[in-house]
């Protein structure tokens, strides 16, 4: 497969350091820390309310920390959406879908070219999807012509098609029934132009085995 639109090459890692977090007087997390390197797959894993979503929100920089600092290529990007977000792209559990065709919903109104737009299709496995349906398709209101697994494609495309070295996954797969999910991280993990970091309270064995790196964050 052809290197794709992914520019990734100058990103060399994230690191978080020392990270803590409190919202009122209960602390989430304290002295957090993780690195990732280029390309890798790490899964986070905590209950159900522990911080997951918390903490994705401050690599993003939408939020800002109590304490510790989060860098990227050796830069300190703590608390600053403006220079973290274009490192990041974020796929979320429940995707937005507007009533218009594929193209659009993957694209979002950005412009790629066919080829790009092919690849990045063909990297997040809606390839047969086009084949059949078109790009033109149109997907309904709130997608009620795709599946489950088919949205999720289309949010990974999305996510794809930014051009950033790093995905966020907000327990991206748990809507989806056992088989699609295992079908959608084996294209989310077996993309080598990413490093991934994937929050989630629960996922199977098999699945787990995809990652590079697991990490049980309340213990
Ligand atoms: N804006 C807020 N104001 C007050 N409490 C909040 C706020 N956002 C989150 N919380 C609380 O912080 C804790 C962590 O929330 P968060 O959504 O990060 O957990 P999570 O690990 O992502 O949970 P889940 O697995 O259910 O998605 C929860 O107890 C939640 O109620
Ligand atoms: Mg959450």
């Amino acid at each position: 497969m052809q290197p794709t639109v992914t520019n990734n090459t100058n990103f060399t890692g994230l690191d978080v350091d020392n990270l803590s977090y409190k919202i009122k007087d209960k602390t989430l997390f304290s002295n957090l820390e993780l690195s990732v390197k280029p390309n890798e797959k790490v899964l986070l894993m905590a209950p159900s309310g522990w911080g997951k979503t918390t903490l994705l929100k401050l690599l993003l920089g939408k939020l800002r920390p109590d304490d510790g600092k989060i860098y990227i290529d050796q830069n300190n990007v703590t608390g600053d959406w403006q220079k973290a977000h274009d490192s990041f792209s974020y796929v979320n559990q429940k995707p937005f879908i507007f009533d218009d065709t594929l193209k659009f919903n993957i694209t979002l109104g950005r412009k790629a070219t066919d080829s790009v737009l092919e690849q990045v299709a063909g990297e997040a496995g809606l390839t047969n999807l086009i084949q059949e349906k078109g790009l033109n398709y149109q997907v309904g209101e709130n997608g009620s012509n795709l599946s489950g697994g088919q949205i999720q494609r289309i949010e990974i495309a999305r996510a794809l098609l930014s051009n950033r070295p790093i995905l966020l996954a907000d327990e991206a797969t748990s809507a989806l029934d056992p088989t699609l999910s295992l079908e959608v991280h084996n294209t989310l993990l077996r993309n080598p132009q990413i490093a991934v970091i994937e929050v989630a309270h629960k996922i199977s064995e098999q699945e787990k085995s995809m990652f590079d790196r697991i990490i049980q964050l309340d213990k």
